[in-house]
């Protein structure tokens, strides 16, 4: 680090695990951090995405938080968006004078496969159901239509997590996870099945295994290990509340979703695949062959990519990096790319699952978003830190005072968290937790 990092200005822009651990990095290391988030409320996915009734992992990660922010030289911001159609642009933040940015607002961007059907009523992706359940503005005051027979499409933890939601919540009566490849291939976890694996259909699940196992021996796969796999979920499970019966449909590539009266879903057609080895894996190729799927609903768990109006170049889901780093950290890049100028975009900084979309848990944000702090940090050594970093400061703010919206700073969210505690009390539950702006506004004092 430089001699003097104290008038170092540095903006993080998203307050989930990675760019609130790689505020603490930088604040540790003397830098004044302006975090901006989009949400009124600190903790990205870990309070709106990790699963609702997760209350001890959600209360511990909000404990840790709200420790960072107390943190004097970080100044939070929420309820501001940075983003071409934002409230700030990037451009804007640079040209303020801040010396670095670093982007950890993760992925918010929908992964849309361009097939036929996907405008229909009854179609979403996870995100904005987890959102929604997770009590998140807007999504928690938006309708969704779920009918009785859904498909999910993915095999990750994400659609254990809307599966959960069906089987425990909603009730449905039938719940299909289609897989484009094999049993072999999933990506979720025994943990998060134990939640739904008493409403698996046995011997639907049989069936299926049977069905495809010419395909997953000619691949050396054995589809009894991943049955077993999914049948030792079954002790720890959760006591079935619902009749809903939970099944998958492997070697089944989504190809059209089919639309009935009013536009709602009346069938998903699928492709069938093989497995074949390429590249070091086991991938899916189509078959040409189709069938449909008598479903009401279909919710892609695909994984999610980042918001393509936010300002920076995309490519693979994430914000493109420099191939070869200045500032590499475990021999990987934090420093955003433009690939039609052939240079680095100077100053900025990418972390967490605006990095890499989609991958890993807090604990994966939470190394990433330092190891970001930490690359912000070596291209901070090379710069003196700013003689009048007040001005920028008082510029930011005047800006944010033209916008006019609710600017949400850490004495709220202490008052918010009281107001929350005391209703949670008063009502006598485990935890409580306004789902509207205006209802938490009111709450901070500032309507
Ligand atoms: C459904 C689901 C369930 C999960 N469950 C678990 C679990 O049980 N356990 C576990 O360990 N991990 C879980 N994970 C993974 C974990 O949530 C992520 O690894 C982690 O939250 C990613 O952190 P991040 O900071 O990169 O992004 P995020 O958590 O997405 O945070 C991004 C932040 O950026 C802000 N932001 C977005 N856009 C802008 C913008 N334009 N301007 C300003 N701010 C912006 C948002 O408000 C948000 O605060 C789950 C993930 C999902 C999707
Ligand atoms: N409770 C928890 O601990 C928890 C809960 C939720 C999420 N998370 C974590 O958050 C991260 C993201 O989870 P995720 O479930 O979104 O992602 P994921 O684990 O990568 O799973 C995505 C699934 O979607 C499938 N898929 C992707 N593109 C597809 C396409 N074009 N057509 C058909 N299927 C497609 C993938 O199949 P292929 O394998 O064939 O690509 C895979 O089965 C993971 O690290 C996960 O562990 C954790």
């Amino acid at each position: 680090m430089a001699d003097n990092p104290g008038n170092h200005l540095v903006v993080v822009i998203g307050a989930g695990p990675a760019g609130l651990f790689a505020s603490k990095e930088l604040a540790n290391h003397g830098v004044a951090v302006t975090l901006l988030n989009r949400d009124v409320k600190p903790g990205g996915l870990a309070e709106y995405g990790i699963y609702h009734d997760k209350f001890k992992m959600k209360e511990g990660l909000r404990r840790q938080f709200h420790q960072i922010l107390e943190l004097p030289n970080i100044d939070y911001f929420g309820n501001v968006v940075v983003g071409q159609k934002g409230d700030v642009t990037l451009a804007a933040l640079r040209a303020m004078g801040f010396q670095a940015l670093l982007v950890t607002a993760g992925a918010q961007g929908t992964k849309w496969l361009g097939l036929p059907g996907e405008e229909l009523a009854g179609v979403y992706h996870a995100k904005e159901l987890v959102y929604h359940y997770n009590l998140l503005p807007p999504y928690s005051q938006q309708k969704y239509q779920i009918g009785k027979r859904v498909a999910l499409i993915g095999a990750g933890n994400v659609m254990l997590d809307i599966a959960h939601w069906l089987v425990r919540d909603l009730k449905v009566d039938e719940v299909v996870a289609v897989v484009r490849r094999g049993p072999n291939e999933v990506k979720f976890t025994k943990k998060e099945l134990e939640s739904v694996a008493r409403n698996l259909d046995l011997a639907a699940l049989d069936a299926e295994m049977e069905r495809v196992r010419p395909e997953a021996d000619a691949v050396g796969q054995a589809v009894y290990e991943a049955r077993d796999f999914m049948l030792s979920a079954l002790p720890k499970s959760l006591e079935p509340i619902s009749a809903t019966r939970f099944r998958f449909d492997f070697l089944a590539s989504p190809r059209r979703i089919l639309g009935g009266e009013q536009g709602m879903v009346r069938g998903l057609e699928v492709e069938d695949t093989t497995l074949i080895c390429a590249d070091g894996e086991v991938q899916a190729r189509r078959l040409g062959t189709t069938r449909v799927l008598d479903v009401d609903t279909v919710i892609f768990c695909i994984g999610d990519k980042v918001d393509e109006n936010f300002g920076l170049p995309v490519r693979w889901n994430a914000f493109v990096k420099h191939g070869t780093p200045r500032f590499p950290v475990d021999g990987l890049s934090y420093e955003a790319y433009d690939p039609d100028m052939g240079r680095p975009v100077e100053r900025v900084f990418v972390a967490g699952w605006s990095r890499e979309a989609s991958s890993g848990l807090v604990g994966v944000a939470r190394k990433d978003g330092e190891n970001g702090a930490e690359a912000v940090l070596a291209y901070l050594a090379g710069l003196p830190g700013l003689k009048e970093p007040q001005t920028v400061l008082k510029n930011f703010h005047a800006h944010l005072e033209r916008l006019g919206n609710p600017i949400v700073r850490k004495e709220h969210l202490r008052r918010l968290e009281q107001a929350e505690a005391d209703e949670a009390a008063r009502r006598g539950v485990e935890t409580f937790k306004y789902g509207d702006n205006a209802a938490m506004f009111a709450a901070m004092g500032l309507d």
